[in-house]
């Protein structure tokens, strides 16, 4: 990996990514691109950027030959309770757009990254401690989205010998951009209202476990496994990647170890809550950590911490 370009690079993963990228491989070497502009983001002003919608293939395809990149981070899409509400947006940007990346890593024989996530396992998944290779029968339009994704992505490789390679996020927890629409977003928005606040109301209920990882050890985990030596991978799309898991009432705990009067109640929202429910409690990263070192560094409270530290810099 020594040029990549980055698509939808303003959300919550691209905006800490591009700047990693940027420290790792040198400013001119990272082309961030988004379909909006936001004009005072260092994605934007301290290095490369470029509009780019990646549903319009021929801008993509000349974008990337232009800035003769080796590899292409795909991040663009629409998120679990986003394309709940419009499922047939979130078909055609999630299919068509990464047909479009795949199609672009194709003509330049690209090495390819485009996230899946734990919403491609569904129901029948096993709950606890879920395998790397298990059922994957989603029920959101989401999860539909990333199980044939990781499967499209597959099928690059062994069509085409293209070198692909992804990861499934838990739920992202960050302070520098606010997620985009998730189902695990609640984990975000709980240290906001914790410092402005002093409570919180949880649209996720009590006693529903899903996966989380702290930012950092998700930008280590994308550049780790694209740098990681290629015959090393007997998986490719996705691998599990796991951290944590806790509940809301878990969160909470941790919160009031640093603020302690800080209080939560429930306003439980059927659809995200319905969404969590057909996600697994908790998944297993053995064969990531066996194929490439995947080994996060941040637990629940070494997590609480840095996002109360830090958010409390900023103005929220
Ligand atoms: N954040 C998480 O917790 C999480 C968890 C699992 C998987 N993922 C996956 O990681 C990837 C990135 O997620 P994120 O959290 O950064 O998302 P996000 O919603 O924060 O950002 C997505 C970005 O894509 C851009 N975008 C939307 N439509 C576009 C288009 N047509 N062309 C170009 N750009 C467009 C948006 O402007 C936005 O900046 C997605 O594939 C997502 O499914 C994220």
């Amino acid at each position: 990996m020594k040029k990549v370009l980055v698509t939808g690079a303003l959300g919550q993963i691209g905006s800490e990514l591009v700047l990693r990228l940027r420290k790792d491989l040198g400013v001119d070497n990272v082309v961030a691109t988004d379909i909006k502009r936001i004009e005072d983001n260092e994605v934007v002003t301290d290095g490369v950027f470029e509009i780019l919608d990646v549903m319009d293939y021929n801008k993509f395809l000349q974008l990337a030959k232009d800035s003769n990149v080796d590899t292409i981070i795909h991040l663009a899409a629409l998120l679990s309770a986003t394309a709940e509400k419009n499922p047939q947006l979130g078909w055609s940007l999630n299919m068509q757009g990464l047909v479009n990346g795949l199609e672009v890593a194709r003509e330049l024989d690209a090495k390819f990254f485009a996230p899946s996530s734990i919403a491609a396992f569904g129901n029948d998944t096993p709950k606890d401690n879920t395998p790397q290779d298990t059922l994957m029968r989603p029920s959101t339009m989401y999860g539909v989205t990333k199980v044939a994704g990781e499967l499209l992505c597959d099928y690059y490789h062994t069509k085409y010998g293209l070198d692909t390679r992804s990861v499934r996020f838990p739920g992202l927890i960050s302070h520098k951009v606010l997620p985009g629409g998730g189902t695990t977003d609640y984990a975000v928005h709980i240290y906001y209202d914790a410092l402005k606040y002093g409570k919180y109301t949880s649209f996720i209920a009590e006693g529903t476990y899903m996966d989380m990882m702290y930012m950092d050890d998700a930008i280590d985990a994308v550049v780790d496994l694209l740098n990681a030596d290629s015959s090393k991978l007997k998986h490719r799309n996705s691998f599990n990647i796991a951290a944590m898991s806790f509940e809301p009432e878990q969160i909470a705990a941790s919160i009031r170890k640093y603020i302690p009067n800080f209080e939560m109640d429930y306003d439980v929202d059927p659809v995200r809550q319905g969404i969590a429910n057909s996600w697994p409690n908790s998944i297993d990263s053995t064969c990531a950590t066996e194929e490439w070192g995947f080994e996060p560094k941040f637990d629940l409270d070494k997590m609480t911490k840095t996002m109360l530290d830090e958010l409390s810099k900023k103005e929220i």
